[in-house]
């Protein structure tokens, strides 16, 4: 016999969860993606800054490569620098498993995506706060991740951006109605006071830095699942 559950329930509980390490103690990094998988942690969130594209700094492939051997969980490069192209081969001689860039970014797009597929990546497309939905519709059947930013690029523990709201439902509705195979991510400020509103306007994945680095991480993760 089938178990019913209430429909809030079942939503929280097939939300994916990707910590991202911007916020989590740099000096034993494998300890802390350790402590992501006790809480069943599905992704480990890269971000990768360069000072160009976005006004902070943060750590590239030989980083990325020496965390590789700490676990098996995907690795979802999230690459807030100008020129992505020139680096896609060292992200993935570092072992990554998902390439994010961002429309913002002033290249050929198509190119772009194209090449991070052909070197065996998923792909995903990231969104700023003040980037429509529209601008990224093209796009949408070249990709397997829609990261939609709730917060400007650049640095953990910043404020959520409510209004990005309406576009994280645009986002799911296109997606259900195209029936694409793309999982919506978000990215930025999320809470435990809040993701239950991320959840409920479609997101599949949650990315969160502060929220998780910040007292027990196991427990922090699995508080966003249940
Ligand atoms: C922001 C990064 C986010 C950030 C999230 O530029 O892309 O992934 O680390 O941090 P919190 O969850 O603290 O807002
Ligand atoms: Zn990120």
């Amino acid at each position: 016999m089938a178990i019913s559950m209430p429909p809030s329930v079942m939503i929280l509980s097939k939300i994916k969860v990707a910590p991202s390490i911007l916020s989590a103690d740099f000096s034993n990094l494998c300890q802390a993606i350790r402590d992501c998988e006790r809480g069943n942690a599905d992704y480990i969130h890269l971000d990768v800054m360069d000072g160009h594209f976005v006004p902070n700094i943060t750590f590239g492939p030989v980083v990325i490569e020496s965390i590789r051997k700490c676990t098996k969980l995907p690795f979802d490069a999230h690459l807030m620098i100008e020129r992505p192209d020139k680096f896609i081969k060292s992200f993935m001689k570092a072992g990554v498993d998902i390439i994010t860039v961002h429309r913002e970014v002033d290249i050929d797009l198509n190119t772009l995506l194209k090449k991070i597929r052909n070197y065996g990546a998923e792909v995903g497309l990231a969104i700023n706060p003040d980037t429509p939905f529209e601008k990224a519709k093209e796009y949408m059947e070249k990709i397997d991740y829609l990261l939609v930013m709730s917060v400007y690029p650049g640095f953990a523990g910043q404020g959520f951006i409510d209004s990005v709201i309406p576009k994280i439902k645009e986002a799911k509705e296109y997606v259900e109605h195209e029936q694409l195979d793309v999982k919506i991510a978000v990215d930025g400020g999320i809470k435990h006071t809040n993701y239950k509103r991320v959840v409920n306007a479609g997101a599949d994945i949650i990315v969160a830095a502060s929220a998780i680095f910040k007292g027990d991480i196991a427990k922090n993760i699995s508080d966003f699942k249940k």
